[in-house]
């Protein structure tokens, strides 16, 4: 893929991946009825590189071409919500998949089945109309929901293991640190006490 090739793809997944964030904001300030009682912590957004999408079409055997990072890979544009709490997750999900734009390609819910490594998050994978002047497109974005505790332990996992390979010792030790972070977790949650609002249901 040349340069010219992946800035051209770029482009659009871009324009999605701002859209969606936009959308998050919009939650967090209105979900609950304090605004500064907003369920995000914070929100990192990052369109695949070049190098990232050639190695993944490489791993899935194909020719690195525009046409087949389009056609194969869903993960172009991601964008990831650091939340504080578990109910703020699933509460941030069911608006987003209430707008009538969206369109849901895929859901996997590690918050209720973590990965055997210990691994936890809600990931979903989100198809963004594009309105152009005489058509309109749709890209997907992965979004992937965590808790402040979730993404400690998975930036933590991933510097030191994911991308390195199987090491049992390792493995046991990051599965007793998830265990932890979890527990944590759900003692930080008894001092919660938000007052969930839809607006799409109490309207
Ligand atoms: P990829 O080919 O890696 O994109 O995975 P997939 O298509 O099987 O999807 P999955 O939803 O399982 O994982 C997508 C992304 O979630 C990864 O690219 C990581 O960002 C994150 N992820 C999944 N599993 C792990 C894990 O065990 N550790 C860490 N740190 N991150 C993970
Ligand atoms: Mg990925």
């Amino acid at each position: 893929m040349t340069n010219e090739q992946y800035y051209d793809l770029r482009t659009p997944y871009n324009d999605a991946l701002q859209i969606i964030g936009t959308r998050i904001d919009i939650l967090d300030h209105n979900l609950y009825h304090k605004p500064s009682d907003g369920p995000v912590h914070h929100i990192q957004k990052r369109v695949k590189s070049k190098q990232s999408i050639e190695d993944k079409l490489k791993k899935l055997n194909m020719t690195d071409s525009k046409v087949n990072a389009k056609e194969h890979l869903l993960d172009i544009a991601g964008i990831r919500v650091i939340c504080y709490f578990i109910d703020d997750i699933y509460n941030l999900v069911e608006v987003l998949k209430g707008q009538s734009d969206l369109i849901i390609i895929k859901e996997k819910d590690y918050i209720k089945n973590p990965k055997p490594n210990g691994y936890r998050s809600y990931h979903i994978i989100i198809g963004v109309p594009l309105y152009y002047a005489d058509a309109t497109e749709y890209f997907p974005v992965e979004v992937q929901f965590r808790t402040m505790a979730m993404d400690l332990w998975a930036s933590m996992e991933h510097r030191i293991y994911y991308k390195k390979g199987r090491n049992p010792a390792l493995q046991e030790e990051l599965l007793h640190y998830a265990n932890i972070l979890e527990d944590l977790e759900e003692r930080f949650k008894q001092h919660n006490a938000n007052n969930y609002r839809n607006p799409q249901r109490e309207s």
